[in-house]
């Protein structure tokens, strides 16, 4: 598939990296990232020479992927959390072209691209990126936003099929020297055409949970991205094994695994939880929060009230990802906990992505080179520049 030679193309370190366990920064691009909060330091998506400061930073720092998330509109409430994002395929395409290593990567809702456009999109950059593309594909599930670009969302599982449908016409555009034709229930492509072709075969992502998401994605994708449903380390490595068999076993498939977590890093536990309490229960917008359980189906209502409160809380805190809440050294321990347990890969949130950014480059990544989970990054930068 390479125009170039070998030699001149970068790999993609999502797939090349030595570090056992590999790293990415999540939802940058969007209002609030993933913390559901008024807080006034709150992440505010709307100024690209900042989040570009953000972007460089991880990239010298080593760190594996840079992951948007795919966000139309926001979820009400206060803050209207997500309601102010960058698209995220232009936002891939500039994170491409100021970056040297970190693969660039675009979270695409199906329905909202044609995939002939999109693998034109991905093709463009992957040039750009020297080969270091990655697709995050989702199927869309919070209706007003789906509804934005057409009057209506398909049902749960149609949704699947849809996007197997669209992913094998970019794989076909993607591979397919000439013309071709594909006809499908959802698509009519006559004589297509795409030139050039990407310089390497993208990496492919999908968060499903569902057990057609999960067979969707151990089908196509080379990482699942997933929500943990429990922290205890037996429930985490049954969680991501299961995932991996289901790959193996039905498809043959190698499938990396990837989770996600908000940070909090102070001198001691008290502090670094202190720091959250305060963005989530003095500041956290509860009116967004419900908006959303309600709409991703999650039905607190089958919890105790305890645990509905607990659910809510670290939603808030982080889209209810894995908590990096301590001091540096358990910050440390949980990621060996994640590691041991099977996990690739784990995508980083903050509050304020710039000092958290900058306290994880001094501080967590060269404890976890000592631990073994990272090799020593050679052009390692410490400072977010302003
Ligand atoms: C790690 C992760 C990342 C996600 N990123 C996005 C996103 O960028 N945009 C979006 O609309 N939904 C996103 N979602 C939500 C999923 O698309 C949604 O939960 C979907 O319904 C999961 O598939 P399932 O129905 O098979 O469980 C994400 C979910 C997870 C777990």
């Amino acid at each position: 598939m390479t125009t170039k030679s070998e030699k001149q193309v970068s790999a993609n370190p999502m797939v090349s990296s030595p570090n056992k366990l590999k790293l990415g920064v999540f939802a940058l691009n969007a209002h609030g990232g993933t913390a559901i909060t008024m807080a006034p330091e709150v992440h505010l998506a709307d100024d690209w020479p900042r989040s570009a400061a953000i972007v460089r930073a991880a990239d010298q720092a080593g760190f594996e992927a840079m992951i948007p998330i795919g966000r139309w509109r926001g979820f009400g409430g206060e803050s209207n959390f997500g309601g102010t994002s960058f698209e995220t395929y232009t936002w891939a395409a500039g994170v491409a072209a100021i970056t040297d290593q970190i693969a660039c990567v675009t979270t695409s809702h199906v329905p909202t691209v044609h995939p002939l456009m999109a693998a034109k999109q991905a093709t463009t950059i992957d040039h750009i990126s020297n080969g270091r593309f990655g697709l995050n594909i989702i199927c869309g599930w919070f209706g007003p936003e789906m509804r934005m670009f057409g009057g209506k969302m398909m049902d749960h599982d149609d949704r699947y099929d849809y996007a197997d449908e669209w992913i094998r016409i970019m794989q076909k555009a993607w591979t397919h020297k000439g013309y071709f034709d594909y006809k499908t229930d959802h698509f009519n492509l006559e004589q297509a055409f795409s030139e050039p072709k990407p310089l390497n075969r993208p990496f492919l992502i999908n968060a499903g949970g569902s057990p057609r998401g999960m067979r969707f994605c151990a089908q196509h994708c080379d990482s699942a991205f997933i929500i943990l449903g429990s922290h205890e380390p037996g429930a985490v490595a049954a969680q991501i094994k299961k995932y991996k068999d289901l790959a193996r076993n039905e498809f043959g498939r190698d499938l990396k695994v990837w989770c996600y977590s908000y940070v909090s890093v102070a001198e001691t536990l008290s502090d670094a939880r202190k720091y959250v309490d305060r963005y989530v229960t003095e500041f956290g917008d509860d009116e967004a929060c419900a908006n959303i359980i309600k709409e991703l189906g999650i039905q607190t209502g089958v919890m105790t009230l305890e645990q509905a409160e607990n659910f809510r809380y670290h939603f808030k805190g982080g889209w209810a990802g894995f908590p990096l809440v301590g001091t540096a050294e358990m910050i440390v321990e949980h990621m060996e906990m994640l590691s041991d347990a099977g996990m690739d890969g784990v995508c980083l949130s903050w509050l304020d992505y710039k000092a958290g950014m900058e306290v994880w480059n001094a501080e967590i990544m060269p404890l976890l080179e000592t631990a073994g989970l990272r090799v020593p990054y050679a052009s390692r930068s410490l400072s977010v520049a302003a």
